[in-house]
């Protein structure tokens, strides 16, 4: 734990657009089953956005307004805005800046972080790093994604796993001398597994063109085995690290709110540290795998739902594309 100013999250928001798909209907477009999605992935629906005319800056914006009201702060109070999205609502500019225009926070510098499913904490963290060097004190940090338009509804293996929505934080220094706050983070990154998922096409590398397109370059790819392994291997790791970084036992945590990536890579993590599994948070039967949302839309379910109370320690954990994985503690 480190002794400097502590940030609190001030306030917590998200939203998550109306449409519901299920596996049932899924198993009307691909050769798939809800008994084959359910065992495997724990999914059993997720949220689209279909055909809004909006992308992920849309649900950002509604996610930051939320979160915004639960910290009693004017959207023009905000220093600095972070989105984190691996699915922008343009290439340029960044889908922050159209949140910033949204929310009308014309003193807001706003960028955003590409991490995929481990954005949300490599967001909050460098948020933290902001308010703990006194430089800014209102910071807006975002999980958006719309992941369904970057999904291959020919590809049974991935197209079953994503969902959209969005999830915000405010964070803010806490008052002197309070223990509150994010007390620990950490971030790694492997860019040797770059390949084990991401989005071949669009980018400077191979630019969209009607090749690209039709031969579905765009749409995002993964080496689900691969990626699984991996993922119960970091998701063990983050879970033991924060709890030995902060000196915490079980009995300590409130909830971990691990990104939902599959709930067998959940519970296996938990189940290899003996931790109890009814203090993990599992909501992906609901939204399935919104990458950088998860988190925030899970913390703000648990907040709302009273899972989690003033005071209470929470760990989140998270492994995604790069790949990235990252880790935090928090005292609500
Ligand atoms: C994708 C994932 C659910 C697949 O589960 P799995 O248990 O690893 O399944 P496999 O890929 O080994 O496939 C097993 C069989 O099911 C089949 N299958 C794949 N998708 C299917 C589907 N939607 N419906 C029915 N059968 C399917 C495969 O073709 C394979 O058949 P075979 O044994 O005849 O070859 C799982 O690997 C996973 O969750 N991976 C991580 C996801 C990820 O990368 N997320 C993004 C980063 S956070």
């Amino acid at each position: 734990m480190n002794n400097q100013v502590r940030t609190v999250i001030a306030g917590i928001g998200s939203y998550v657009p109306d449409t519901i798909l299920t596996n049932d209907q899924l198993a009307g477009m691909v050769d798939t089953n809800d008994e084959w999605i359910t065992q495997r992935t724990g999914i059993k629906q997720r949220r689209v956005i279909g055909q809004a005319e909006y992308g992920s800056a849309g649900l950002a914006a509604r996610a930051a307004r939320a979160a915004c009201q639960a910290a009693k702060l004017d959207p023009s109070q905000l220093d600095m805005i972070i989105c984190a999205t691996i699915t922008p609502e343009t290439l340029c500019p960044a889908t922050a800046c159209y949140v910033q225009a949204d929310l009308g926070a014309a003193k807001a510098v706003a960028f955003d972080i590409s991490a995929a499913c481990s954005g949300f904490i490599y967001a909050m963290a460098v948020g933290e790093k902001f308010i703990q060097s006194g430089s800014h004190k209102n910071v807006l940090v975002i999980g958006a994604e719309t992941l369904t338009r970057f999904t291959d509804y020919t590809d049974r293996s991935s197209c079953i796993l994503f969902g959209d929505g969005a999830g915000a934080a405010v964070l803010q220094p806490a008052p002197s001398g309070s223990d509150r706050g994010i007390c620990y983070t950490t971030l790694h990154t492997d860019g040797t597994g770059g390949d084990l998922i991401y989005i071949p096409a669009g980018g400077s590398r191979l630019p969209a063109s009607a090749q690209t397109v039709a031969g579905g370059q765009h749409f995002l790819k993964l080496r689900g085995r691969e990626v699984y392994k991996f993922a119960v291997e970091k998701m063990q790791w983050l879970l033991e690290d924060c709890m030995r970084a902060c000196n915490l036992s079980p009995q300590d945590v409130a909830l971990v709110v691990p990104h939902q990536v599959n709930s067998r890579v959940i519970e296996s993590a938990a189940d290899k540290l003996k931790f109890p599994l009814d203090k993990v948070l599992v909501n992906i039967d609901r939204y399935g795998n919104t990458s950088s949302a998860s988190i925030p839309i899970a913390l703000d379910e648990a907040w709302r739902a009273g899972r989690i109370k003033p005071g209470d320690t929470v760990i989140l954990i998270a492994f995604g594309a790069g790949l990235t994985w990252a880790g935090a503690v928090v005292k609500f």
